[in-house]
């Protein structure tokens, strides 16, 4: 399978006190290929948003390397093709999600009249045209979510890199977000989430990498570690590796 995203022991620290740093990736490396849907778990902490940040050059790495889309460095045009879903995304309250998504459509150079069709087109696939002109401030956490996917989604990226997902979600909601997410895979989009809500990686996630403070304990095929040990949850499995 082609490689789309190699990360190569890469270590990242916080500064923190006086001359004091935190280590937050401690010598990580993991491969995601083409088409995948790629999980990236961990407890509170791990790393995952520090990980997330660095591949998107939003954090200084202190050393190793990250390949994206054949680039070892991150591009203007390489980033064109990223589509990102920040774990908090604070949207102007005062906006409509039509404003947001032709504000950040602009942002990623989409013509005018591309927005014109692929604004709604968004919209629907989220489930969100019939709130198109309704203030983000009226928002649940659930529409919420589906406008931040709507935001990463809009200029039909090919690498879409999701932090959290599903944090927050009724189940209702959870199907829809699995749903969506399903239909860019069915695309032949590639897909990288954090999450740790196990049960729903298990069921959208194709691999996945487990990590803990920094470093990571499991990479593979979800399917193929759970066979090798004898498991029949991704939650049981990683209570074990991240307990051993
Ligand atoms: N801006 C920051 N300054 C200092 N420490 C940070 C900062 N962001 C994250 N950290 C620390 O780095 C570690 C990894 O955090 P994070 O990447 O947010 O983990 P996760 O997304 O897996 O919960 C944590 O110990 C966290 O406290
Ligand atoms: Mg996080």
């Amino acid at each position: 399978m082609e490689a789309v995203l190699k990360v190569k022991d890469l270590r990242v620290s916080y500064p923190y006190g006086l001359g004091k740093e935190k280590v937050a990736l401690d010598g990580l490396s993991l491969t995601v290929g083409k088409g995948e849907v790629f999980g990236l778990l961990g407890p509170n902490g791990a790393g995952k948003t520090t990980l997330i940040k660095s591949i998107l050059g939003f954090v200084g790495v202190k050393s190793g390397s990250i390949e994206l889309l054949g680039h070892a460095t991150l591009s203007l045009a390489a980033k064109s093709r990223l589509g990102y879903m920040p774990e908090i995304a604070n949207y102007y309250w005062f906006m409509t999600p039509g404003e947001i998504l032709d504000l950040f459509g602009a942002l990623a150079g989409m013509k005018r009249a591309e927005l014109k069709n692929k604004i709604p087109a968004a919209l629907e696939l989220v489930g969100l045209s019939g709130q198109k002109n309704e203030l983000v401030r009226t928002f649940s956490k659930g529409m919420q979510v589906r406008l931040n996917i709507a935001q990463a989604i809009l200029h039909d990226p090919e690498f879409l890199i999701l932090d959290e997902p599903f944090s927050g979600l009724d189940p209702l909601g959870r199907i829809d977000i699995r749903n969506i997410l399903k239909k860019k895979k069915d695309e032949g989009k590639t897909i990288f989430l954090s999450s740790h809500e196990l049960s729903e990686a298990e069921l959208i996630c194709d691999s996945m990498c487990i990590m803990k403070q920094g470093k990571v304990l499991k990479e593979g095929p979800i399917k193929k570690a759970l066979d090798e040990r004898g498991e029949h949850s991704l939650e049981n499995y990683f209570v074990k590796i991240i307990t051993e």
